[in-house]
């Protein structure tokens, strides 16, 4: 059975990436949201230490840029932020849905959520209509990050931020030894809960890059540490994390 794919997206007749992403198969999507709130990588892990950066967001419009099943949307939403929650996984985008029905409805509703490709133009979004965009362990799918930070940038306000994580690079060289570091390429991993991912692993250099080039400032770079709650439920990755950080988390704002 062919591998469900993105298509090539184009702009002015120009392929900007191409994206190979198993998150829009129904079942895959499933087994994903599924288990993702219990995944101690994802609970215990990289959701602490990203919120542990999350500016305020209260009555702030704030951008979920790669929602999957809407943890995030569901904690701004909480936190009393106006979200716009969006994904390229329509079956993703449907469980979140699900999950955050009771803020869909009505003339005060302060959740949209929608299928959109990071890959292609925000056209939904006008020019710094968004105070912050998180986008949590997503932009590792993208081949280029530029084209979506641009148009990240140009939703944004003056002074917006992009809360992101991303693969730690140092933890993809060491999981992919045969990839020369400092180029940006397509690799595929099978994660035991969930099953195959294809995902692009990139040097550091090209992360910081990707988003000075397009006019972000660096302002926060966390490589985080597993909380307690992780050291009890699995001691022996707890040490691994300790040894060897799995995630990088960047928070950047437009200069
Ligand atoms: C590891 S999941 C993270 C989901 C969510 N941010 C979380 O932390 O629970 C990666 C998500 O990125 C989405 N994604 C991958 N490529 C995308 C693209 N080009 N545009 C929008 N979403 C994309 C996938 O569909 C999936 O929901």
């Amino acid at each position: 059975m062919p591998e469900p794919r993105i298509p090539h997206i184009s702009t002015n007749g120009k392929t900007l990436l191409t994206i190979t992403d198993s998150y829009v198969d129904p079942d895959f999507a499933a087994r994903y949201a599924a288990a993702v709130d219990e995944a101690p990588y994802n609970a215990l892990y990289e959701r602490p230490a990203m919120l542990a950066l999350l500016p305020p967001v209260a009555d702030r419009h704030i951008l979920d840029a790669g929602c999957g099943g809407g943890w995030y949307a569901a904690q701004l939403v909480g936190r009393g932020a106006n979200v716009t929650a969006i994904d390229a996984s329509a079956a993703l985008v449907e469980h979140a849905r699900r999950r955050l029905s009771s803020f869909l409805t009505g003339d005060s509703a302060r959740l949209r959520v929608r299928v959109a490709n990071l890959a292609e133009p925000l056209a939904f979004l006008t020019d710094a209509s968004v105070d912050g965009v998180v986008s949590p362990l997503v932009l590792h799918y993208l081949e280029d990050w530029r084209p979506t930070l641009r148009e990240i940038r140009r939703v944004l306000k003056p002074g917006g931020w992009l809360l992101l994580s991303t693969h730690h690079p140092g933890a993809d060289a060491a999981r992919f030894p045969s990839s020369p570091y400092y180029e940006t390429q397509l690799v595929e991993d099978d994660w035991k809960w969930v099953g195959k991912v294809k995902f692009y692993r990139r040097p550091l250099t090209e992360i910081a890059s990707a988003l000075t080039d397009v006019g972000f400032v660096i302002e926060r770079l966390v490589e985080p540490r597993p909380t307690e709650a992780f050291r009890l439920i699995d001691p022996d990755a707890y040490r691994r994390l300790l040894q060897q950080p799995e995630f990088l988390i960047v928070r950047a704002r437009v200069s």
